[in-house]
Formats: structure tokens, sequence, C-alpha cells
């Protein structure tokens, strides 16, 4: 009788091992299928050849600092698509053209006449520093073949690499998923035909323990008690949480018409919160900017060009451009033609901190007046690259805060006299908000 009973939880244990080194191989097998993908594309690009007589190199260098301002290589920029330039004039014409177009304009050359037509009448900038040899290195740059296999520099596709991830994950779930059930099933099966071969020799097997367990439990009164106040205390512990956080919207996200990383915008590329945001100084409300503002860089930045080594970026170029096409297609701006068509559609973004209406809140008192950061409130917004709502926004915590926080005197005439007379009052050196009347029901509640 033992022998059975050991030899069953033996192959059991042999099946167990057998799932796990299936699933690993399976999960290691499903990455290596996905990492090739991303492989031909950067062989592209190293693989690509120089052409022409200059250096690519050098000129690249040249071209980012001088003419990206108004030119790209394959979009209409202030200035035309630059890639394959070289083609289109000859050198020498370019030479003279690059030294000073206007002259040539003024001088009535056809080719510059028409060119400045078709441009809005758009003046470029004269380089008379550049030699020939700096002018061949750019062209030779801007005759570079286009460097993705796919095309994928003006490609207005949505999340590329993410959702490819997702769906990999998924695979691979489902696939562990499958494994798992056919292993129970085999399982089962194991079993059964054990029992059967017992049964035909003869051997008496053991009761299922399973029926023997509870029924000892029931038994034990202690045993059972203790389950009672365990259960009890669990749930009241998570009823009290539960209701704590009714109405309590802390780390709300909502996904926003247009991916906006503020992590981009405000951190990696530094631009300040008020730049945006620029009422929060001076009125009740923050507000978020009108998509003029957007357009003041984004005429110019129609594509997410990221950093090279960057760490920061968690989706695709790609996915990054496309929602600055987002933001072309509300405002109505045609990037190839350089101007607004006035077919506009207002973006919807969904507030996320929001206050009940009984609830009285000014940005300005806080911002200017208490100089409290954006960040003590919102978090370290200049890393998040979804916002998200960072306090709780309860009474307790604006409470709180009004009575730890110094009420900043300094500089400040208006409050100088009301904080000398109050700090005589309450016999302190430092007054908090709350010695103001930030804790009077009057003031935040109206
Ligand atoms: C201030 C903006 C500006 C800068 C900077 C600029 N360009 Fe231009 N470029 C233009 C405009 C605009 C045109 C179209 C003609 C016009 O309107 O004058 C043009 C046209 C050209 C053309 C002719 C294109 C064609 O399709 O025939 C060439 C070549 C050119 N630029 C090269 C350069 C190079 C090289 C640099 C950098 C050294 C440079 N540009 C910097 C604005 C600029
Ligand atoms: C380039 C413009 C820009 C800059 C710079 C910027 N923001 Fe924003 N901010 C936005 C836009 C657009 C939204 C609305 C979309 C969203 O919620 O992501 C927003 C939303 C917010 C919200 C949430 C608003 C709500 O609905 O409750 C907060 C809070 C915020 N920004 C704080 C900051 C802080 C703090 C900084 C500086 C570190 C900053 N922002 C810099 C454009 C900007
Ligand atoms: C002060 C300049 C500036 C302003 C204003 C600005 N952006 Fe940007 N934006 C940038 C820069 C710089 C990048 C990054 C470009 C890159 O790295 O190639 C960027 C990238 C983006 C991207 C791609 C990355 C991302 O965040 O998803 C979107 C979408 C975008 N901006 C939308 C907006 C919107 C909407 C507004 C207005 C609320 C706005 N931008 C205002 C400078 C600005
Ligand atoms: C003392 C805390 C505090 C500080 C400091 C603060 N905020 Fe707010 N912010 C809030 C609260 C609370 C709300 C919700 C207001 C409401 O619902 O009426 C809010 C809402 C917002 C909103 C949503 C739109 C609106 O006006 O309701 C934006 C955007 C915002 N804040 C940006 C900023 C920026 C940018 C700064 C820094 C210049 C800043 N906040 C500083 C507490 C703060
Ligand atoms: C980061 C700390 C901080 C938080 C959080 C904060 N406050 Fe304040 N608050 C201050 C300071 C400091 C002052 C004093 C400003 C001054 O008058 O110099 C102040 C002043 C005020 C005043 C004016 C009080 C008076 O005497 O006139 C009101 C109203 C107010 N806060 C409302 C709120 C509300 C509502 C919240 C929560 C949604 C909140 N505050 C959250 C720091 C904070
Ligand atoms: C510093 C600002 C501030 C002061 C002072 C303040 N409250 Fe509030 N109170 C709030 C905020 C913010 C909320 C909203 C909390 C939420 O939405 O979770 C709130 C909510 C409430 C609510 C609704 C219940 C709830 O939690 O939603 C009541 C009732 C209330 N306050 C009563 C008072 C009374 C009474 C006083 C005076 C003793 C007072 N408050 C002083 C900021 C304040």
């Amino acid at each position: 009788m033992k022998k059975v009973g050991n030899h069953t939880s033996f192959s059991r244990i042999l099946l167990f091992c057998l799932a796990f080194s299936l699933s690993f191989s399976i999960t290691s097998y499903a990455q290596d299928a996905t990492a090739p993908a991303a492989a031909p594309a950067a062989d592209a690009a190293a693989a690509a050849p120089a052409e022409g007589a200059g250096d690519p190199v050098k000129g690249k260098e040249l071209f980012n600092t001088l003419c990206a301002a108004c030119h790209k290589l394959d979009a209409k920029s202030t200035g035309p698509a630059l890639r394959g330039v070289a083609d289109k004039h000859d050198r020498a014409w370019i030479y003279k053209w690059v030294a000073n177009s206007s002259a040539m304009i003024k001088a009535g050359d056809p080719a510059a006449v028409k060119l400045f037509a078709e441009n809005n009448n758009a003046v470029m900038t004269a380089f008379p520093q550049l030699s020939t040899g700096d002018i061949d290195n750019i062209l030779a740059y801007t005759s570079l073949p286009i460097e993705k296999p796919a095309g994928g520099a003006v490609a207005p596709v949505g999340g590329g690499a993410s959702q490819d991830g997702g769906m990999s994950n998924n695979l691979v779930l489902g696939l562990l998923v499958l494994v798992l059930a056919v292993l129970i099933v085999m399982l089962v099966m194991v079993t059964k035909t054990l029992r059967k071969v017992a049964e035909v020799k003869g051997l008496e097997l053991p009761e299922t323990s399973s029926v023997s367990f509870w029924k000892a439990y029931a038994k034990n009164q202690f045993l059972v008690l203790v389950t009672v106040i365990l259960l009890m205390l669990a749930s009241s512990y998570f009823l009290y949480g539960y209701l704590m956080q009714v109405g309590v919207d802390k780390d709300y996200q909502p996904i926003q018409p247009i991916h906006f990383s503020h992590k981009i915008h405000a951190g990696d590329n530094g631009i300040d919160c008020k730049y945006c945001h620029s009422s929060a100084r001076v009125s009740k409300t923050s507000g978020i900017p009108s998509l003029n503002v957007c357009m003041n860089c984004h005429k110019n930045i129609s594509e997410f060009q990221g950093d090279k080594d960057s760490t920061y970026v968690e989706h695709s170029k790609e996915f990054y451009s496309g929602e600055i096409k987002k933001l072309y297609d509300a405002v109505g701006w045609d990037a190839t033609a350089q101007k607004y068509t006035g077919k506009q559609k207002p973006v919807k973004w969904v507030r996320i901190h929001n206050l009940p209406d009984f609830v009285y809140f000014n940005h300005s008192q806080h911002v200017s007046v208490a100089g409290v950061e954006c960040q003590t409130c919102h978090g370290p917004v200049e890393t998040f690259e979804v916002m998200k709502q960072h306090a709780p926004l309860t009474m307790g915590w604006c409470i709180n805060c009004h009575r730890e926080t110094d009420v900043k005197v300094e500089g400040n005439d208006y409050y100088k006299k009301i904080h000398d007379e109050l700090a005589k009052k309450y016999g302190v050196v430092k007054l908090t908000a709350a010695n103001m009347g930030g804790t009077e029901c009057g003031k935040c509640h109206y």
C-alpha cells in the first residue's frame, strides 16, 4: 500500500519539473523570437554607404547646427526637404545659393526666383563663411539614402513597439495557460491509470484525505473560533480602507486624447511649468494651455527625434511623432504646406484634479504668495510620462500642510505688519498658515 502512495507522489514531482522546464523554455523562446525584429533597422543604419565627394559625418554636424532650423531631410519645414537636393541643381549653383541666396534672387536667376515664390517668399540665411568643401560635406549628408527600411520617417502609426510587446506577452501567457491545462489533464489521467493498476493488482488504497481533514477541522472549536476572528478583523480592515478612499482620487491617471509627456517637456527639455500653466501665478486656477501655445514650438517640431542614447523614451519615435500629428489635426496645421487649414477639432483633455464645488482653492495664493513649489502638491511632475494626481486632496491634507508650513514674510510688505501683530498674539517667532487662519472653516468653505 505504501509503495503505491510513494509512486504517485514521485510521478507528480516529475511532472512538475517537466512543467517548469517547459514553461521556461517557452518564455525564453518567445523573447528570442521578438529580438531579431529590431535588428535589421540597426544593421541598415550601420551599413549606410557614403556617397558623393564630401564627408557625410561632418556634413551632418554642419547641417544640424546651421540648416536644421529651417530644413529637414524628408519633410518640408520653413525651407524644402533637402534629401537628394544635390541632384536637383548643379554644384556651382548650390555653392552660390548657400553663400547668398537673396543676391541670386535679386539678380533674377530663374531657378532661384521660382524657389523663392514656391516657399512663400521666405528668406534663407546667407552663409558666406561656408567653404565649398563644407557644402560638399553637407550635400554628402543630404545624399544619404533613407535609413529605415520601413520608410518610417513620416509614418503616422501609433504605438508600434509597445503594442508589439503586449502582444507577445499575451501570447506567452496564453501558451503557459495551455501548457498548464494539458499538464493537469495528464496528471488526472496518470492518477486514474495508477489507481486502475492498483485495483487490478488488488491493493487497498487509502481514502482521499481531504474529507477527513475538514471533518477534523470542524470538530476543533478553537480553530474555528480563531478563523472567524481573523476573518472579521480582515474584513473590517478592508472595509475601513475602502470607505476612506471613497471620493479620494489619489493616483487618478486617465488616458488623454493626445499622449502628452511631462517627462519629455518639463523634464528632458526643461520647459518651465509656468510657460504652459501661465495663470497659476496670477489666478485661482492654473489652467491647461491652449493649443496655440503648443504651436509656438511645434510649428517646427513635427517629428520626435528624442536623444540618440536616451534612456527616457518609453515609446517608439513613430508613436510620439504620431501624437504630434494628432496635435496638427486638432489645430488644423498642414505641415507640408506650412499653413493653417482652418479645420479645427478642439482637444478634450480629461480633467484630473478636481476639488468639490464647496471648497475654495486658489493657486496664486499658494504659488505666488506662499511660494510653494508646484512639486510640493503635484509631485515630481517632470518625471511623469503620463500625468496623475499625486496628492489625496483631502481636507486633512490641506490642513496638515497649513499647520506645518511657515508663512513666507520676507520681502512681503503686506504681511510684515500683520505678521508682527499675530506673532505677538500667539507668542511665536514663526507663523504657520494655520496661525493666519488657515484652519478656519470659512477660508476654504463658502
Ligand atoms: C532661415 C532659414 C534657413 C536656413 C537656416 C537655411 N535655409 Fe536653405 N532654404 C530656406 C528657404 C526658405 C528655402 C527656399 C527658397 C527661399 O524661399 O528662399 C531654402 C532653400 C534651400 C535650397 C534649395 C532647395 C531646393 O529644393 O531647391 C538649398 C540647397 C538650401 N536651402 C540649402 C541650405 C543649407 C545647406 C543650409 C545650411 C548651411 C540652409 N539651407 C539653411 C531657408 C533656410
Ligand atoms: C509644454 C506645456 C506644459 C508644460 C511645460 C507643463 N505642462 Fe502640465 N499640462 C500640460 C497639458 C497639455 C496638460 C493636460 C494633459 C495631461 O493631463 O497630461 C497638463 C496637465 C497638468 C496637470 C493636471 C491637470 C488636471 O487635469 O488636473 C498638472 C497638475 C500639471 N500639468 C502640472 C505641471 C507642472 C507642475 C509642470 C512643471 C513641472 C507642468 N505641468 C509643465 C502642459 C504642460
Ligand atoms: C517650448 C516648446 C514646446 C511647447 C510649448 C510644446 N512642446 Fe511638445 N515638444 C517639444 C519638444 C522639444 C519635444 C521633443 C521633441 C524631440 O525630442 O524630438 C516635444 C514633443 C512632443 C510630443 C511627442 C512626445 C510626447 O510628449 O508624447 C507631443 C505629442 C507634444 N510635444 C505635444 C505638445 C502639446 C499638445 C503641446 C501643448 C500643450 C506642446 N507639445 C507644447 C517642445 C514643446
Ligand atoms: C498648495 C498645493 C498646490 C500647489 C503649490 C500647486 N497646485 Fe496645482 N492644484 C492644486 C489643487 C488642490 C488643484 C485642484 C483645484 C480644483 O479642483 O479647483 C490643482 C489643480 C491644478 C491644475 C488643473 C487645472 C486647474 O487649474 O484646476 C493644474 C494644471 C495645476 N494645478 C498646475 C499647477 C502648477 C503648474 C503649479 C506650480 C506653478 C501648481 N499647480 C501648484 C494644488 C496645488
Ligand atoms: C504645501 C502646503 C499647502 C497645502 C497642501 C495647502 N495649502 Fe493652503 N496655504 C498654504 C500656505 C503656506 C498658505 C499661506 C499663504 C499666505 O497667505 O501667505 C496657505 C493659504 C491658504 C488659504 C488662504 C488662507 C488665508 O488666511 O487667507 C486658503 C483658502 C488655502 N490655503 C486653501 C487650501 C486648500 C483648500 C488646500 C487643499 C486643497 C490647501 N490650501 C492646501 C500651504 C498649503
Ligand atoms: C484648508 C482648507 C480647509 C479648511 C480650513 C476646512 N476644510 Fe473642510 N474640506 C476641505 C476640502 C479640500 C474638502 C474636500 C475633501 C474631499 O473631497 O475629500 C473638505 C470637505 C469637508 C466636508 C465634506 C466631507 C468630506 O470629507 O467630503 C465637510 C463637512 C467639511 N469639510 C467641514 C469643515 C469644517 C466644519 C471646517 C472647520 C472646522 C473645515 N471643513 C475646514 C478643506 C478645508
